[in-house]
């Protein structure tokens, strides 16, 4: 499982984690609500090595994250898909696909029938440009891109920001299949109520750079998440 204990983060003089600490098991989709700028892609930032943390400790199987590349992290089995999905806008569908092989060795390297069954428009448009895909598509290819490197990990920042509903459908259903088909741990950020309730197992609030709440997420306080939710 992954452990983040007492994480701090700064911008410069500004603090964007405040002793946070989080568990994400195996086999589990763990959330973490919160509303704009209260540091959930600050969190992701820290897991996955792309802005170096100020205090406290990350493990992941009990390796210690902290200080590691985020190429390393992506070795160890940390698959991100970042807010905003990043993907690269002159390359084709393939090639962002390929663009997942980096972490891995020769013989790994094939993209997962899984991606094109859970997304099958991707095989569809597997030689259309990245960028003339809706912005549905792109997230979709964002997180089959992850799924080539073969995480143990998957780690998601807002996946369905600006997205249609009919694709955030799909993509809480690619979502589940991948915690029961292969039993990774899923670390899901996000602002939506609804749509983490249905998915999680185990949802955290965040407030100000702090964890202000916890819990199992069938017993989640809609009205306080609600409240932390609506600035
Ligand atoms: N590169 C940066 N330099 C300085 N401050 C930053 C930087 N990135 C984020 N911040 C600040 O840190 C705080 C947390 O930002 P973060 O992006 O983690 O929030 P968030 O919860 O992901 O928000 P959103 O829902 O809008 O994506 C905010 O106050 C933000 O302005
Ligand atoms: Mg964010």
């Amino acid at each position: 499982m992954l452990n983040v204990e007492n994480v701090n983060l700064h911008y410069g003089a500004a603090q964007a984690l405040r002793g946070v600490s989080i568990t994400a098991p195996m086999g589990k989709i763990t959330c973490v609500l919160g509303r704009n700028g209260v540091g959930k892609s600050s969190l992701l930032r820290a897991i996955t090595g792309q802005h170096p943390v100020s205090g406290g400790e990350i493990r992941f199987e009990d390796k210690v994250l902290n200080g590691m590349a985020p190429f390393n992290r992506a070795r160890h089995g940390v698959g991100y898909v970042p807010q905003g999905r990043e993907i690269f806008p002159l390359l084709t569908v393939k090639e962002n696909l390929e663009t997942g092989y980096a972490p891995l060795s020769r013989k790994e390297r094939s993209i997962p029938d899984d991606v094109f069954s859970l997304f099958p428009v991707l095989a569809t448009m597997i030689s259309r440009r990245g960028g003339d895909l809706s912005g549905g598509q792109q997230q979709q290819l964002a997180i089959g891109r992850a799924m080539v490197t073969r995480p143990k990990i998957l780690v998601l920042d807002e996946p369905t920001e600006g997205i249609q509903p009919s694709i955030i459908k799909d993509i809480g259903r690619a979502i589940r299949y991948l915690r029961d088909s292969t039993g990774m741990a899923i670390l899901l950020v996000e602002q939506y109520l609804d749509f983490c309730r249905e998915l999680a197992d185990h949802v955290y609030i965040m407030d100000r750079g702090e964890i202000v709440h916890e819990g199992p997420a069938e017993v989640l306080d809609t009205e306080e998440a609600r409240r932390h939710l609506t600035v």
